[in-house]
């Protein structure tokens, strides 16, 4: 019952509304009973933000100037301004960080005019492909959504489809550090 008591402070916190899909049910590694992932804001479960720093330091950061575990730990502190940015929610189920996704003003560094960004989309690898994934990026469409921009921007190097199957249009291609990336974005009109 914390755990829901929690979620519904969540919820609170960013005015999300609870829908059926966006709680998730799976099947709980042990015993027979369901669990339901949730998400939550990073900032109010400080316990869990040096595991999912290290998750987002590990799959970007350790390679790019001026990064560090501590750098990727400060931005998952950061609590929501007015503009709700940055927003990071966690995807937690029972105890355990399963998944995590942010809001944020900057992302691409040649495109400074667009905005906001979905980032920092990741799953530990052991996780992947039951939905978690969809669930986060759809906990940061309804944030911004709710914060009432109306449209919502990505690049990724290779998981453009990933993106499609969720509503996400390819704008264009860059060079980004070197490597091509996909620019996307979700029309947030689309959904009313
Ligand atoms: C991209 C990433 C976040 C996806 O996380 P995920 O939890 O596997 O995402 P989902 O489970 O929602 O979807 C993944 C796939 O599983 C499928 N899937 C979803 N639920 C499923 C289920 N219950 N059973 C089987 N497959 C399922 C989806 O159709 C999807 O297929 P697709 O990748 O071909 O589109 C994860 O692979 C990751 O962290 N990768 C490394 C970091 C990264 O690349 N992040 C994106 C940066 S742009």
């Amino acid at each position: 019952m914390g755990d829901i008591h929690r979620f519904a402070a969540a919820v609170r916190h960013h005015s999300i509304r609870p829908p059926e899909h966006r709680t998730l049910r799976t099947a709980a590694s042990q015993g027979s009973f369901l669990e339901i992932v949730q998400l939550i804001p990073s900032h109010t479960v400080p316990e869990l933000i040096p595991l999912v720093a290290g998750w987002l330091y590990n799959e970007w950061g350790r390679h790019l100037p001026g990064r560090s575990l501590e750098t990727a730990e400060h931005a998952l502190r950061q609590e929501p301004d007015p503009r709700g940015l940055p927003s990071t929610l966690i995807a937690i189920e029972g105890d355990e960080p399963v998944g995590v996704a942010r809001l944020v003003e900057f992302d691409l560094d040649s495109r400074p005019d667009l905005g906001p960004w979905l980032a920092s989309v990741y799953v530990p690898a052991d996780k992947r492909s039951r939905g978690t994934g969809t669930l986060v990026c759809s906990g940061i469409v309804e944030i911004a959504r709710q914060r009432g921009y109306s449209t919502l921007y990505l690049f990724t190097p290779d998981r453009a489809p990933f993106y499609e199957r969720q509503g996400w249009e390819v704008v264009g291609y860059q060079l980004h550090r070197g490597v091509q990336v996909t620019l996307m974005k979700l029309d947030l009109g689309a959904f009313d």
